[in-house]
C-alpha cells in the first residue's frame, strides 16, 4: 500500500493521477492531506482520501496501525517562501513536527522506504551554476530550513533505523495535466500569476526587480512540468524497492529560463499581453537558479520529456477552461 501525504495538492494529486494512469491500482493508494491547501476533487474518487493533520501523531498512527502502508510519497508541508519569513514558527513547527511524526510512524510500522518533496532551496544562494547536489546547503528563508532540516533527520532515521529515502529537491513545479493544473490560495507562483493577467482585466502582475545580473535584467529559474515531476516519484518508488541507497537528487530542467522570458512566452502561446510592473527586489530572492539533473538521470533514468512551451500550453489551457470571468 502507498501513502501519499499532501497528495490532494497541486504536485501530489497530479502524481496520483500520473501513477493510476501508468497501472498502479487505485485501492493501493491512500492520500493523506489536512485540506488546508489542498482540493479533494482532484484526488480520484476511487483512491481512499483520509482528512488528517501530521502534526497530530495519533492521526498518522491510525492510518499506518489500520492498513499495511510499505512506502510513501510526503508531499505534505506548508511552502509559502514569504509567509515563512514573517511567520517561523508555523513552518517550523508543522513541516519538522508533521514530517517527524510521520517517520514515527512508518518506524513503528516497519514501513521503509519514502519518496520526500525537497526543494531547491535548500541551497540558498548557490556559489556555482548549474546546481549540482554537493553544492553547499545553505538555506535563506525558514522555509529551506525545513527542507533541509528534514533532509538531515531522515539521514538519522535511514542510519539507524534502516528507512531509505530518496531526497527530490525540485526547481519550479510548473504546468499542468489530468484537468488539475496549479491552483494555490494564495498564488505566488509567476506562471500562474501571469495568466490571471489574461482573464482578469484589474489585475497586474508584480514582478520583482529588473537589474539584475542576468541577460535581461530578470530573475532566472529552471521550470519543470508537474508531470515530469510526477514521474520521477514513480522512479524513485521503483529505485527505492530495487536498492538500498538512501540519495538526494535535483530535479529541473537545466535551463535556465528569466522572469520577461516567461511572460514573453506565456504572451507568444496566449496571443494576448501580460500586464505587469516591475517593482523593487524582493528580499530573500536568488539572482539565478538552474539545476544539474544529471545524477537524477544516472540513478533514476530521469530526463523531463516536457519544454517550456509545452509547460505554458498546459497551463494556458488549463488557466482558459478553469476561468469563470
Ligand atoms: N510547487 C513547487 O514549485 C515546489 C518546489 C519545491 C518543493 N515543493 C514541495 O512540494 C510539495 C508539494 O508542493 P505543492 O506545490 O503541491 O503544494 P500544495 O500546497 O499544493 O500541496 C501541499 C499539500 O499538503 C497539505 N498539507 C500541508 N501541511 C499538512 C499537514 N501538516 N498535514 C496534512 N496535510 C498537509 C496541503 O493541504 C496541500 O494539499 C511541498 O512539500 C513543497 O514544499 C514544491
Amino acid at each position: 500500500m502507498l501513502l501519499i501525504t499532501g497528495g490532494a495538492g497541486y504536485i501530489g494529486s497530479h502524481t496520483v493521477h500520473y501513477l493510476i494512469n501508468l497501472g498502479y491500482n487505485p485501492n493501493d493508494i491512500i492520500v493523506f492531506d489536512n485540506l488546508q491547501y489542498g482540493h479533494p476533487e482532484n484526488v480520484p474518487a476511487t483512491v481512499t482520501l483520509i482528512r488528517g493533520d501530521l502534526t497530530n501523531r495519533a492521526e498518522i498512527e491510525e492510518v499506518f496501525s489500520a492498513n499495511a502502508i510499505d512506502e510513501v510519497i510526503h508531499f505534505a508541508a506548508y511552502a509559502y517562501v514569504g509567509e515563512s519569513m514573517t511567520n517561523p514558527y508555523k513552518y517550523f513547527s508543522s513541516n519538522i513536527t508533521g514530517g517527524l511524526n510521520l517517520l514515527e510512524a512508518m518506524k513503528d510500522y516497519g514501513c521503509k522506504r519514502i519518496v520526500f518533496s525537497s526543494s531547491c532551496s535548500v541551497y540558498g544562494i548557490p556559489k556555482k551554476l548549474p546546481i549540482t547536489e554537493d553544492e553547499e546547503i545553505n538555506p535563506i528563508n525558514p522555509y529551506g530550513e525545513t527542507k533541509a532540516i528534514l533532509e538531515k533527520i531522515l539521514r538519522w532515521y535511514d542510519n539507524i533505523f534502516g528507512i531509505k529515502y530518496v531526497s527530490l529537491r525540485y526547481f519550479n513545479a510548473s504546468g499542468a495535466g489530468f484537468d488539475i493544473g496549479e491552483s494555490h490560495d494564495p498564488e505566488t507562483h509567476l506562471i500562474p500569476l501571469a495568466m490571471r493577467t489574461l482573464f482578469d482585466s484589474r489585475y497586474k502582475l508584480q514582478v520583482f526587480g529588473g537589474d539584475y545580473h542576468t541577460r535581461d535584467g530578470f530573475c532566472i529559474r529552471d521550470y519543470v512540468h508537474v508531470l515530469d515531476l510526477a514521474d520521477a516519484h514513480f522512479r524513485a518508488l521503483n529505485y527505492l524497492r530495487t536498492g538500498d541507497q538512501s540519495i538526494a537528487l535535483n530535479l529541473g530542467s537545466e535551463q535556465g529560463i528569466s522572469v520577461r522570458e516567461i511572460i514573453g512566452i506565456i504572451e507568444q502561446v496566449s496571443g494576448k499581453p501580460v500586464r505587469f510592473e516591475v517593482t523593487e527586489r524582493r528580499m530573500g530572492d536568488p539572482q539565478e537558479l538552474v539545476a544539474s539533473s544529471i545524477l537524477a538521470a544516472d540513478c533514476l533514468g530521469w530526463k523531463p520529456q516536457r519544454d517550456i512551451y509545452e509547460i505554458i500550453k498546459s497551463a494556458y489551457q488549463w488557466h482558459k477552461s478553469t476561468y469563470r470571468g
